[in-house]
């Protein structure tokens, strides 16, 4: 199938990737169709099929860690060029066994995941190579060191980082630009509707040093989705079996009146959705995560199916308001 999903470059990388991604969280994730392999195969074929060819997996995602890339290895024997794969490393919440202890930022846990994330992804590249979380523990000139040597070797394309804080993006940049490794060309961030914090530090961080954004839950774990309703949760969801907090504690008089404003336009919440988020300057890919070959294809259907003018997202802006920065009072 022909596909409409425009290609977006990422940050200052020479990497083309769809707008709308594939988060690959769900391979391998106990209770949901994609645990397995066949039910993986389907949605990576549901979505190269639809045009979303950009993958973002971790090493840490799957029941037990790796899972996710090795499912994923499996399923794109014979196709993995066609797909620009991301993944990441170094997680601060899961052990990968890599070595008995130690700081994940480091030079020898970095050389050990990226052996790990190659074998099982049965790749020799990475397309983007990307920090997990932040490690206090290392100086980020030893990660960006070791990044740069993985970039020459050819086993790693560009690198990227995750849930950096603002000021964390600006070090990383200054480091690199002084010379000491090479520089992040994207950030990924929890960033939705339902999640704006990013806007205070790290959004204007990212597009002063010109880098891809990535945000991650967009669908804020598919509750904009129009799936659920403050009467109605799906007990085959996501967010009843693993999440209820979401559901419980969802703003609804907020989303009652997304959905009457998606009535109003003719468009489901999950087009407002992806085109609100696409809409964001430094947005280059919304890496909504799929448990069937549906929810891709309507994912990708959705990439151009509404863009919001100037006074629809002043409305969202009303119905979403950035929550007050305590910081900001004197
Ligand atoms: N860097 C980080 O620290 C970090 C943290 C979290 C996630 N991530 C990345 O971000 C990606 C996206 O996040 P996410 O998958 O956790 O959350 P998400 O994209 O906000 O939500 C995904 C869930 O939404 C539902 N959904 C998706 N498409 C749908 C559709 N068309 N109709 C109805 N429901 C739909 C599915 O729920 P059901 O499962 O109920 O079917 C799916 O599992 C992840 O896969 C991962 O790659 C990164």
């Amino acid at each position: 199938m022909a596909s409409d999903i425009p290609q977006r470059r990422l940050g200052p990388s020479g990497l083309l990737v769809s707008a709308v991604g594939l988060g690959c969280n769900n391979f391998g994730r106990p209770g949901t169709k994609t645990e397995t392999i066949d039910g993986t195969r389907a949605v990576l074929d549901a979505a190269l099929d639809a045009g979303v060819t950009f993958l973002d997996t971790a090493d840490m995602y799957g029941r037990e860690p790796g899972l996710s890339e090795t499912l994923m290895g499996e399923a794109l024997e014979g196709r993995r060029d066609r797909f620009v794969v991301a993944t990441k490393f170094g997680h601060f919440g899961r052990d990968m066994g890599y070595v008995p202890s130690g700081a994940k930022g480091s030079r020898s846990y970095v050389r050990r995941a990226v052996e790990g994330s190659l074998s099982r992804l049965r790749t020799d590249w990475i397309d983007l190579y990307q920090l997990h979380t932040p490690d206090p523990e290392t100086p980020i000139a030893e990660t960006l060191d070791v990044l740069a040597d993985l970039v020459r070797e050819g086993k790693v394309r560009y690198i990227g980082h995750s849930n950096l804080a603002g000021w964390q993006i600006a070090e990383a940049d200054y480091v690199a630009a002084a010379g000491r490794g090479i520089p992040f060309v994207s950030a990924q961030n929890h960033y939705s509707l339902l999640a704006r914090a990013a806007e205070r530090e790290v959004l204007p961080a990212v597009e002063r040093f010109g880098l891809g954004f990535l945000p991650y839950f967009p669908l804020h774990n598919g509750l904009l989705t129009g799936r659920f309703s403050r009467e109605n949760a799906p007990a085959d969801s996501r967010i009843m079996r693993q999440r209820p907090h979401v559901w419980e504690e969802a703003p609804w008089d907020a989303l009652e009146s997304y959905q009457e404003f998606c009535a109003e336009r003719d468009i489901t919440m999950l087009q407002a959705t992806f085109g609100w988020l696409l809409s964001r300057g430094p947005v280059t890919s919304v890496i909504a995560g799929a448990t069937s070959p549906e929810q891709v294809t309507s994912n990708a259907a959705a990439a151009t199916a509404w863009s919001p003018s100037a006074d629809d997202l002043a409305a969202i802006d009303a119905m979403f308001p950035l929550p007050e920065d305590p910081a900001a009072k004197v």
